[in-house]
Parts: structure tokens; C-alpha cells; sequence
């Protein structure tokens, strides 16, 4: 697969998102399935790997870490060919008694390396902003963290240029980590354009927008009752699948005239509208994660791209995924090891 840039760092084009087998999306694999998947993953091509301390069934505290758990048992045979990376949060009272944020961020890593069964992470990310931690603490924290050998590069997750402006002008930053999809197009606007101009990579979180853009998701899908993110997503109401459904006609149109998945027209629509975009597209499904990591074969061309984004840009979007209410908040409740 190619690659692309996360400053100093080389990834495939497309990675993967791992949430799906412990959180967000229903009843989660079998442990052994979910290890084979990212195995199969890796021996098609990808190595961008993408976790989270926080991902356990149902963001329990006493379930902290069971993804990460998964990753690194694993990663284990090939660790050093691929990007990891995990993400933190910093909950106010630790960062208030540790005093200094970059020994919150030591202790959480290095609880991130135990159960990642590696020596270093890849790229660290900061998973929200914590209102009460100055962003510059964190770059600076990260920045120390860089010069331990114990990551390669740190990144901020679904924050905007004001903030990322910040940390940038303490540490160079490797990538940010914000919603992006065809029906969720807000870093178009600010955030891609700087990243771009400063050497930043753009990692693209629910690139699929929660499994609409594959086409899977219909009027008549139910979600699961356990731990299923889906049921608070306002873009998956059955009044807004209903109204975003010319945006799929689209979609499954290019998807024809490519011989691709509509998943894939997605990502290869996202992968040749700017160089610096790397989706991690999630799927607890095997053969759903090689379909999505096919869309590196999907090549449009530039008039096939403009054709796709003049039909997309005709199309009203209703609704957006709503990470506020379904991730946010219940994140910075977590209690954290
Ligand atoms: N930084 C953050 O705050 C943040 C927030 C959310 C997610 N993330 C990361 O981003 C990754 C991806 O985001 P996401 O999982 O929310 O959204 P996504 O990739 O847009 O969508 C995942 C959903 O789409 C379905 N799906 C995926 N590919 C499909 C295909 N080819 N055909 C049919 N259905 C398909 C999956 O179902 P099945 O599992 O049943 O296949 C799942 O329900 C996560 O794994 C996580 O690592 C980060």
C-alpha cells in the first residue's frame, strides 16, 4: 500500500481503527478473532494502528485498556514496522496532584506500553481537550516525552486551529485526529488547510460517519442494545438516513462506475482530495477491514473526483455524528488508573 506522512513518521495510506472490538459498535469479537483481524490487516498492507487507553466495553474504568490489551498481543511479531498509536486523557484532580503535567502523561503512557507489550508508542495523542489543562503543558509534556525515546511523535484529537496553534508553537505536532467524512466536512475549512501549510497529518476518525457511507445503515438497521454509540449519533436518526440518502445515491453511483464498495468510494474520495489525509476507518468485521483497506486500489481520477465532489456539494447534509454527545463528555468522566 502507499504511504504517507505524519511528519518524520511513514504510515500506509489507510489505517485502521481499532475502538470496534471493545467499544462503540455493538457486542464486541471474540478476543482471538479480533487479534486475527489485525493480523490480516497488517498482512494486506497497513501499518497504522489506532487505540485508545479509554476503548473497553462500554468505557467502564474497571474495562480500561481491554483494546489496548488486544493491540499489543497482536502487533507483537511486527511492532517494529508499524505506527502505533494510542491516545490519553487527562483528568483534572491527576493533573492537579501530580503538579506537573508531564508526569500525567509519563504515568499514563507507561501504563499504555505495559499493556501494548512495547517499549514506545509511535504517536501519542491527547484525546480531548481537558478545558483545565493548558494545551501548551500538554505539547510540552510531550515534547519531554519525545526526548525519553518513549514516542516518536504526539498529536491532539477533534480540536480546532486556536488550540492546535498553541501547542504547535511549543512542540511540532504529527498529527491531528478529527472527524472527517463526506458528511462531515468541518476541518475542511480551517484545520486541514493548516495542517497542510505546517507538516501536519490529518488522521480522519469515522470516515465511514458510523457505517452511513458504506450504505449498510438503513431505516430499518437496529442498533445494538449493548454499547452501541450509534443510537446517540444524530446523523443515524431514521429521519436523517432518510434525508441524506441522495449523498448515498451519489456515492453508489461512483461506486458502480468504479467497480468499488460505496465504503471505498469514501476513503479514495478522502485520500485524493488532500495528500495529507490518513482515514482509519473501523470495522469489528474482517472482511469489512480488507474491503475498506482496498480503497488504496480505488484510484479517481481529477475529473472523476470533480465530477463526485460537484454531485456531493449539490447534496444538502442533514444531521451531523455528535461526538459531543455520545463521546466528549462521558470521556472526561472516565476515571483514570
Ligand atoms: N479521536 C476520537 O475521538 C475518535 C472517535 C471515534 C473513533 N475514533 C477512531 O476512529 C476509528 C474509526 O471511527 P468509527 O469506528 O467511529 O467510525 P467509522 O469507521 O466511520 O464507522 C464504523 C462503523 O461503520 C461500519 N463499517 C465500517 N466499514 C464498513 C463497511 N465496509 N461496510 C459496512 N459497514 C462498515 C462498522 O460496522 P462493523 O464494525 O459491524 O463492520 C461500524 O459500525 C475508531 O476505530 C477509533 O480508532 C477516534
Amino acid at each position: 500500500m502507499k504511504t504517507r506522512k505524519l511528519k518524520d513518521l511513514i504510515a500506509s495510506e489507510i489505517g485502521i481503527g481499532c475502538m470496534g472490538f471493545s467499544h462503540g459498535y455493538g457486542q464486541i469479537p471474540t478476543e482471538n478473532y479480533s487479534i486475527e483481524a489485525i493480523k490480516k490487516a497488517y498482512n494486506f498492507g497497513c501499518t497504522f494502528f489506532d487505540t485508545a487507553e479509554a476503548y473497553g466495553p462500554n468505557l467502564l474504568p474497571e474495562n480500561f485498556g481491554h483494546n489496548e490489551k488486544i493491540v499489543g498481543k497482536a502487533i507483537k511479531d511486527f511492532r517494529k514496522k508499524i505506527i502505533l498509536a494510542t491516545k490519553l486523557h487527562i483528568p483534572t484532580e491527576e493533573a492537579k496532584a501530580d503538579g506537573e503535567i508531564y508526569k500525567t502523561l509519563r504515568r499514563h503512557l507507561e501504563n499504555s506500553l505495559e499493556r501494548l507489550q512495547t517499549d514506545y508508542v509511535d504517536l501519542y495523542y491527547l484525546h480531548r481537550i481537558n478545558p483545565e489543562v493548558p494545551v501548551e503543558e500538554v505539547a510540552d509534556g510531550m515534547a519531554r516525552l519525545i526526548k525519553d525515546g518513549l514516542i516518536r511523535g504526539y498529536g491532539l484529537s477533534q480540536v480546532p486551529v486556536k488550540i492546535i496553534e498553541k501547542a504547535q508553537a511549543i512542540a511540532p505536532l504529527s498529527a491531528i485526529q478529527n472527524i472527517y467524512s463526506i458528511v462531515e466536512r468541518g476541518v475542511e475549512d480551517e484545520v486541514i488547510p493548516y495542517c497542510l501549510k505546517n507538516n501536519i497529518a490529518l488522521v480522519a476518525f469515522s470516515p465511514i460517519a458510523s457505517g452511513f457511507l458504506s450504505g449498510k445503515v438503513t431505516v430499518n438497521t437496529e442498533f445494538e442494545k449493548v454499547d452501541d454509540v450509534r443510537k446517540f449519533v444524530p446523523q443515524l436518526t431514521k429521519e436523517n438516513i432518510t434525508a441524506n440518502q441522495p449523498i448515498l445515491d451519489v456515492i453508489n453511483r461512483f461506486a458502480k462506475l468504479k467497480n468499488a464498495t460505496p465504503a471505498q468510494i469514501s476513503l479514495a474520495w478522502m485520500l485524493h482530495k488532500y495528500e495529507n489525509v490518513i482515514p482509519i476507518p473501523g470495522s469489528k468485521n474482517q472482511e469489512r477491514i480488507l474491503e475498506n483497506l482496498g480503497a488504496c486500489n480505488v484510484e479517481l481520477t481529477a475529473e472523476e473526483f470533480n465530477e463526485l465532489e460537484t454531485a456531493l456539494k449539490a447534496c444538502k447534509i442533514h444531521g451531523h455524528r455528535g461526538f459531543d454527545e455520545s463521546e466528549g463528555k462521558s470521556f472526561l468522566q472516565v476515571k483514570h488508573k
